[in-house]
Order: C-alpha cells, then sequence, then structure tokens
C-alpha cells in the first residue's frame, strides 16, 4: 500500500481533469492504495515570492495552505501533479504549487550538477487534459515536468496520461466520449505492479 497524493490545479468542478483524476483515484483505491485529492481551486496556493526566508531556517513567511500541505506531501510516497493544459502548458495554479517546493528543498553539501539543494525522494505522475490532440500538444507541460519535477527536483517518474480531445471550455466536457478515463483507472490500478 503506497500513500498517493494527488494535487490537482484547476479545471471545472466536474471537468474533464476532475473526471481523470477520479478515474485514476478509482483504480489506486481499489490497488489498496491511499489516495488524498486535493484542489487548488478549494485552498490556495500562491506561487514563491522568493524572499529566500526558508534559506535561514525559517518557515515559508506566506500563511496560505501550502503550509498545510507540507506534511502531506513529505508524507506521500508519490505526488500526481494534475492539471488542464492552459495555454499550452501546465496551469498556473499547478506551477504555483510547484515553486512552493523551494521551501522544503534542505542543504545539499555535494549536489550533482546542476542541482543547489536536495528534496524529499518521492515518485511523481502526470495527468492532464486538453481541447487539442496533436502531436506537439504536451510537448510543453511534459518537457516542464521533465526539467522541473524529475530532473530538477529528482522525483522518479510513474508515468502520464495526457487526455488530449477532450473538447474545449465552451461546451461540456467530452472526456466521457474518449479512451482517456479508462486509461487513467487502469494507470491507478496498475502504478505500483511489479
Ligand atoms: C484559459 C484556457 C486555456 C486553454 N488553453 C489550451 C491550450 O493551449 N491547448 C488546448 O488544447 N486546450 C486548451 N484549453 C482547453 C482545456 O485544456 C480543456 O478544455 C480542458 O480539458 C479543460 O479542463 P476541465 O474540463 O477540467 O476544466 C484551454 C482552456 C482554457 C480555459
Amino acid at each position: 500500500m503506497k500513500k498517493i497524493l494527488v494535487v490537482i490545479g484547476g479545471g471545472r468542478p466536474n471537468g474533464n481533469t476532475n473526471q481523470l483524476v477520479d478515474s485514476f483515484i478509482k483504480g489506486a483505491t481499489e490497488a489498496g492504495h491511499e489516495v488524498e485529492k486535493v484542489s487548488l481551486n478549494k485552498v490556495e496556493v500562491n506561487g514563491c515570492i522568493g524572499c529566500n526566508a526558508c534559506r535561514y531556517g525559517k518557515p515559508c513567511i506566506q500563511k496560505d495552505a501550502f503550509n498545510e500541505l507540507v506534511p502531506k506531501i513529505k508524507s506521500a510516497d508519490c505526488i500526481v501533479f494534475a492539471s488542464p493544459l492552459l495555454f499550452w502548458t501546465l496551469s498556473s495554479k499547478i506551477k504555483a504549487f510547484i515553486e512552493r517546493f523551494y521551501c522544503i528543498a534542505e542543504e545539499d553539501g555535494n549536489p550533482p550538477y546542476g542541482r543547489y539543494e536536495s528534496y524529499p525522494i518521492k515518485d511523481a505522475a502526470l495527468l492532464m487534459t486538453s481541447a487539442d490532440n496533436f502531436f506537439w500538444t504536451y510537448e510543453q507541460a511534459v518537457s516542464y515536468y521533465k526539467f522541473a519535477i524529475i530532473n530538477y527536483i529528482g522525483f522518479k517518474d510513474k508515468g502520464m496520461v495526457l487526455a488530449g480531445g477532450c473538447g474545449d471550455t465552451n461546451g461540456k466536457p467530452q472526456i466521457n466520449k474518449t479512451e482517456h478515463l479508462a486509461n487513467a483507472y487502469e494507470f491507478g490500478k496498475t502504478i505500483y505492479r511489479e
């Protein structure tokens, strides 16, 4: 049994992204994992302001919901980042959440090339939805996930579901007409299967 924290950075209450996340959670729960979902539409997490107080042993000076999320992040085995594709990348809400990882970094006397501090070691996954479904649709989002979360922060990638072709936000969510919900359910079920 693993502890999985799913953080969803925006999207409509019953929209494509929430449906994708819920399918993943259904699969993961059925596989015996303990899953918690946090919506950044419901709790406020602001971006890092770069004051560097955390580099002098102080807790983050921003008094928002991130402080309550820190113990959840620390105790999770896996953090799932979920977002609709907004202007060809992750939402600003999930980006703000990622920026705040700065305050949980620890000093590393011997960091690997290109890294300046160490982060808790976690597994990570990416769940995204979009209107378009071209071969380049997720290029920026996946590039950011790989650079920032996997290569820099150092989390271990467990996989992604990139749900293209879910319809735009002018109309009803269309993800139920695609295979993505079944894929997310299967991903949740098998994420820790050997
Ligand atoms: C502000 C905004 C920007 C968007 N930008 C893109 C985009 O760059 N590419 C794309 O394919 N879809 C884009 N979309 C469509 C959404 O990614 C898509 O409809 C998504 O599934 C909506 O998620 P939701 O149903 O969870 O709200 C955008 C939607 C909004 C509201």
